[in-house]
């Protein structure tokens, strides 16, 4: 995404900065996340943006990696629809889990489904990843090729999303 972004010039200069190189990009590692805070807050500095809009542009960008990429199969495994998909999420995360102990996953419930209005409430000991979880279902409805909108709401602390369905509208 950053290189995409600030072009590969651009990206590797970030990197020096950081003090990353391909040694440090190891798939299935799990990253402190002092250091993956340090390493986003930087990216977000480099792309002149705040870092809640960083974590929505990230998200929306992880869902479309994962459905291209090595993550495939797991994506279509987990759904063939957006509440399909939402309402396994954790069991999905459980199964990443086992190959990887040390990822802390977080907890999702779908906890109305009217077809077109969906509220699913998030549930992680790690603060302010809300607009990254608003970037992620944005990208979910993007996937299933849903029309439609995500709205953070203020109850169950902040974590609770609703998603409207727009199907057939402009
Ligand atoms: C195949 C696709 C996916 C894979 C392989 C995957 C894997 C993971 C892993 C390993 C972590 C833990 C990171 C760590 O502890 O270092 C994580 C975190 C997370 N995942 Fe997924 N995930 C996928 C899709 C999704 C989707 C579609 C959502 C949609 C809501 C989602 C929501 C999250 C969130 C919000 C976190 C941040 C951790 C937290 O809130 O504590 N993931 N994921």
């Amino acid at each position: 995404m950053m290189a995409n972004r600030l072009g590969s010039a651009g990206w590797a200069e970030l990197e020096r900065g950081l003090g990353l190189g391909a040694a440090d990009y190891i798939t299935a590692r799990v990253y402190a996340d002092d250091q993956t805070i340090g390493i986003c807050s930087a990216c977000a500095d480099a792309l002149g943006q705040p870092l809640p809009d960083f974590f929505f542009d990230f998200g929306v960008y992880w869902v479309e990696f994962a459905a291209s990429g090595p993550y495939r199969g797991v994506m279509q495994s987990t759904g063939t629809t957006l509440a399909e998909m939402l309402a396994n999420l954790d069991r999905m995360h459980n199964t990443i889990r086992q190959a990887m102990p040390q990822a802390q996953t977080p907890l999702f419930a779908l906890v109305e489904d009217r077809g077109d209005s969906l509220i699913i409430d998030y549930r992680s000991p790690r603060e302010g990843l809300e607009p990254l979880v608003s970037g992620l279902l944005t990208g979910l409805l993007d996937y299933f090729g849903e029309q439609g909108s995500v709205t953070r709401l203020q109850e169950h602390d902040g974590r609770r999303f609703h998603i409207q369905l727009g199907r057939g509208q402009a």
